[in-house]
């Protein structure tokens, strides 16, 4: 089972592809609930892997998640193919990303299943090859992934504990249409924008200081920092070519609110978004109820799922077949 995460400082832009280094490290919690439980099991007699995800079986004999089996086949010099469930604990139609769970879900059960015996960092690194933002939800809490320059130096490690800090994510979605364009493609544009080299001039100042303000907790400046940064990753995004427009009417709208909401109601709360049109709410959970109540009143939005800081990928008494 692995849990989600939301990036603070995020990562968009490979510096190869092959390997998914990252231009840049990025920092991240693990969300409590939005998870993926996968089951892995390598049986001697299939001549195919046999895949089902959210009750779909996945055909493709070259699918991302074959090859990501091949990568542990090759480690672990067999050739046995693999029989594996997956099923994410949200709605797969939702426009969320699952890519994160799923990829680190799916690297612990057959790394654990073909009995490879590898270390934190190097599950980590190996989740990594499947999807980037899948390293970061192998170890526990607040996570960095240290964007390193070969496979073994590119891994996420844990920063703070889970119980830390205690904030509040609530994820706002407001369509079920899955995004238009998948984040490797996406990725890719990155360095069409002709802001992305700025950027990255000053994004390890940007980690050095949130790291800094999550160990000091200080919410205000923290929160200040993920919303100029979320906006920063969406200015490289829509100005790359071609242009990518993530956002809906919805989201625009709730941003403003958000702001109006602290600037009138001085309620402590920020935003971040990723690849899509959906938003990430953070609040200290003190504040928790009124942004609730405050977001019980918006009519647009169509579902919230309210997590806090989680425990990273682990292994599980649930079998799925
Ligand atoms: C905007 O990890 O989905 O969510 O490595 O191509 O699978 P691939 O990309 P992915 O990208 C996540 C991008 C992001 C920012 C982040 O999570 O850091």
């Amino acid at each position: 089972m692995a849990p989600s995460n939301i990036a603070f400082i995020k990562y968009w832009g490979k510096k190869d592809d092959r390997l998914r280094l990252p231009t840049n490290g990025s920092v991240s919690v693990n969300l409590s609930n939005l998870s993926t439980t996968t089951t892995v099991e390598f049986v001697r007699h299939l001549r195919t892997d046999q895949i089902e995800v959210n009750g779909v079986a996945v055909d493709d004999m070259n699918s991302r998640i074959g090859k990501h089996l091949d990568r542990i086949r090759q480690l672990f010099k067999t050739d046995l193919r693999a029989k594996v469930v997956s099923k994410n604990n949200f709605p797969t139609a939702s426009g969320l990303a699952s890519s994160a769970s799923g990829f680190a879900a799916l690297t612990l059960a057959a790394v654990k299943s073909i009995g490879l015996d590898l270390s934190e960092r190097q599950i980590s690194s190996l989740a990594r090859q499947g999807s980037g933002s899948a390293c970061r939800s192998i170890p526990d809490g607040f996570v960095e992934w240290r964007e390193g320059n070969d496979d073994s130096s590119s891994y996420a490690e844990s920063i703070f504990p889970a119980g830390h800090w205690d904030l509040s994510i609530v994820v706002c979605l407001f369509s079920d249409s899955p995004k238009k364009t998948l984040t490797t493609a996406g990725q890719n544009l990155a360095f069409t924008s002709p802001f992305f080299l700025t950027r990255l001039k000053k994004i390890n100042d940007k980690i050095f200081t949130i790291k800094k303000l999550i160990e000091k907790r200080s919410f205000d400046e923290f929160g200040q920092l993920i919303e100029h940064e979320a906006l920063e990753l969406h200015a490289i995004m829509l100005t790359s070519t071609p242009p990518l427009i993530y956002w809906s009417p919805e989201t625009v709208k709730l941003m403003k609110l958000i702001q109006e909401l602290r600037e009138d109601k001085g309620v402590p709360v920020y935003f971040t978004i990723d690849a899509g049109a959906h938003m990430h709410l953070i609040c200290e959970t003190g504040s928790l109820k009124k942004v609730i109540s405050f977001l019980g009143r918006q009519d647009f939005i169509k579902q919230t799922i309210i997590n806090k800081p989680f425990s990273g990928a682990r292994v599980i008494n649930q079998h799925l077949f």
